[in-house]
């Protein structure tokens, strides 16, 4: 198969494939997805043969607007519908996905067999103008080789699907650069299941102010076996280049280990970025970074995590993922 890749004029040529049951990548503000239409049962397989990607991690389906909602979720209790319409309200569309219990249209290879399905509205126009054109919700994992960075370009999405996808819409390089905060508003407490751009701080402001207690993460403590569903997806090693991944807290202990680790790639704080071998290091920037070293083949990219980044919650979760080993 080609891979067509197509520009933002060709949304009703995108949407054609996508009805007929192909599977066509797409920009949305945090990373490039791969989608298909979430009533197509057999395109929706067919993502987890082009990615390589294990059944059991569920899709999250794309919606446009609210309203799209009430086909791929059952109704919800007064509890769920009141934090799902703040949350909407303060957030969407954008970076968040929250889980709702599925409607029974949606299909186990959708959701991997649980009885929840994970929902989200992107604000990327040409992912909206897309989902319009469809007439129906679409699924969307990351657009990349399971296991591999998520892709913030059409050409990450074709160096890891070429061949494999029928078209890939190029909308230049996501702002977000990070996958979705994927929260579950089904359980008690309120539980963020990936951490994201939109902050713990963020979503607590909402809950406390509908009356709800504070959001926990879902893998604080042991003790917290009970908050089901976790999110499948967190087993899985993700985010890694061929590169070995290594960490450092310093700019100085970079510069020792990359003496032990020719050639090394660093990436650190933007002050200190120089363009060849050391880059910037930001949320917008962690995978295109990770690509590069495999592109131009160092041998290992050592980040440099000081306090600040320390602090960013979502992008300390993807790199040490990117750490560690297969
Ligand atoms: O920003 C994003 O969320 C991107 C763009 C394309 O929208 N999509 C994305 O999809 O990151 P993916 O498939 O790479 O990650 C989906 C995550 C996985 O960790 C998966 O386990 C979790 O969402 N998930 C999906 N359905 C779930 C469910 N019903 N319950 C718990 N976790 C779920
Ligand atoms: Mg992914």
């Amino acid at each position: 198969m080609t891979t067509r890749l197509l520009t933002s004029e060709h949304i009703s040529e995108a949407a054609h494939l996508l009805r007929s049951g192909e599977l066509v990548a797409f920009p949305t503000e945090t990373v490039y997805g791969l989608g298909a239409r979430v009533f197509d049962e057999r395109a929706v397989k067919r993502i987890f043969l082009a990615k390589g990607r294990p059944s059991d991690n569920p899709l999250i389906v794309h919606c446009a607007e609210k309203a799209d909602v009430k086909s791929v979720s059952s109704p919800l209790d007064a509890r769920t519908q009141q934090i799902f319409d703040a949350l909407y309200a303060a957030f969407c569309p954008g970076a968040l996905t929250m889980i709702l219990p599925k409607h029974p249209n949606i299909t186990d290879a959708v959701t991997g067999g649980l009885s929840s399905v994970a929902v989200r509205f992107p604000e990327h126009p040409v992912a909206q103008a897309l989902i319009r054109a469809v007439g129906e919700p679409l699924v969307a994992p990351s657009a990349n080789r399971s296991g591999y960075p998520s892709p913030t370009t059409a050409q990450h999405v074709l160096h890891d699907l070429e061949g494999r996808i029928a078209a890939v819409l190029d909308g230049g390089s996501c702002e977000v650069g990070i996958e979705s905060t994927v929260v579950n508003i089904l359980s008690d407490p309120l539980t963020i299941l990936r951490p994201g751009s939109i902050t713990q701080e963020q979503l607590n402001a909402v809950a406390l102010a509908q009356g709800f207690t504070p959001f926990v993460y879902a893998d604080v403590g042991k003790d917290n076996q009970m908050i089901a569903p976790q999110s499948p997806g967190m087993k899985y090693r993700h985010y890694a280049p061929d590169a070995a991944v290594i960490l450092a807290s310093s700019l100085q202990e970079s510069f020792e280990l990359a003496k032990n680790h020719h050639p090394a790639l660093i990436l650190a704080d933007a002050a200190f970025a120089n363009g060849t071998s050391i880059l910037a290091l930001s949320e917008q920037s962690l995978y295109a970074a990770l690509r590069t070293a495999d592109e131009q083949g160092f041998r290992a990219v050592i980040i440099v995590c000081d306090e600040t980044i320390q602090q960013n919650i979502a992008l300390m979760n993807r790199i040490t993922k990117a750490a560690s080993r297969r």
